[in-house]
């Protein structure tokens, strides 16, 4: 058994909605967010987001992407009905949701209400933002590959960590597949374009605060499995 100091299983962050510079705290506390004030984001803030993005790595430094941030309300919206009809039509998907709701496991029960607030909220989202893998050569040219996200989420990371610095709550999902023909048209995307994520953003209406996450005895190792 690894030796591995229990201080750094949790850490003591306030819950609320508040800005915070801090790094750690921010790390330790963002949650994802599934409900949002009925208040726009000033375009500088969601411009700061996606410069926080920019600034992550990528393979030979190539920055395969575009980020398409959506604020106008017609467009969000045929975004977000087309996710709620489609997911309402899944009998797989809504059989799945409610299994989890009943289920005897916490922490599922929570990520299936979670899921089903999503796909009911997310016309409600304030804006969107959608990043997309874009003149991708490095590590790899196929989109489709775990190396081809290497080269993107990476900077969606660093977008989710802004917005919680900027007192902005997000989801990353990627249940964009699922309409990714409603995307396209609306965003007028290029098809050599791929949209990689879904992330909804705006002013929280739910509190950021520490997240449950397994703690180093399970998931950490030195030197050897
Ligand atoms: C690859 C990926 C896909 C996800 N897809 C969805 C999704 O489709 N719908 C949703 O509500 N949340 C989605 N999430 C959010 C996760 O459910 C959430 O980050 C996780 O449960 C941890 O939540 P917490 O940070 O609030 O503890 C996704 C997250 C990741 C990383």
């Amino acid at each position: 058994m690894n030796d591995i100091s229990p201080d750094l299983t949790t850490m003591d962050v306030p819950h609320g909605r508040e800005p915070t510079n801090d790094l750690w705290e921010a790390m330790f506390s963002q949650r994802a967010i599934r409900y949002w004030q009925d208040r726009s984001v000033p375009r500088e803030l969601l411009e700061k987001v996606v410069m926080a993005g920019s600034k992550a790595p990528s393979g030979s430094n190539l920055q395969p992407w575009v980020f398409v941030i959506v604020d106008e309300r017609p467009k969000i919206h045929a975004v977000g009905e087309a996710m709620r009809q489609r997911i309402g039509e899944s009998e797989g998907i809504q059989q799945l949701i409610a299994e989890g709701k009943s289920s005897e496991d916490k922490s599922w029960r929570l990520i299936m209400r979670g899921a089903e607030a999503f796909f009911n909220q997310l016309a409600k989202a304030p804006a969107l933002i959608v990043p997309c893998l874009y003149q991708l050569t490095s590590p790899t040219n196929d989109p489709t590959t775990l190396h081809a996200g290497s080269s993107i989420y990476l900077a969606v990371q660093n977008m989710l960590l802004a917005a919680r610095a900027l007192g902005l709550g997000t989801v990353m999902t990627t249940a964009h597949s699922g309409v990714e023909d409603v995307l396209r048209a609306e965003l007028n995307l290029p098809d050599d374009a791929h949209p990689v994520a879904l992330i909804p953003i705006g002013y929280p209406d739910a509190n950021f605060g520490e997240t449950r996450r397994k703690p180093p005895s399970e998931i950490l190792r030195f030197n050897s499995w």
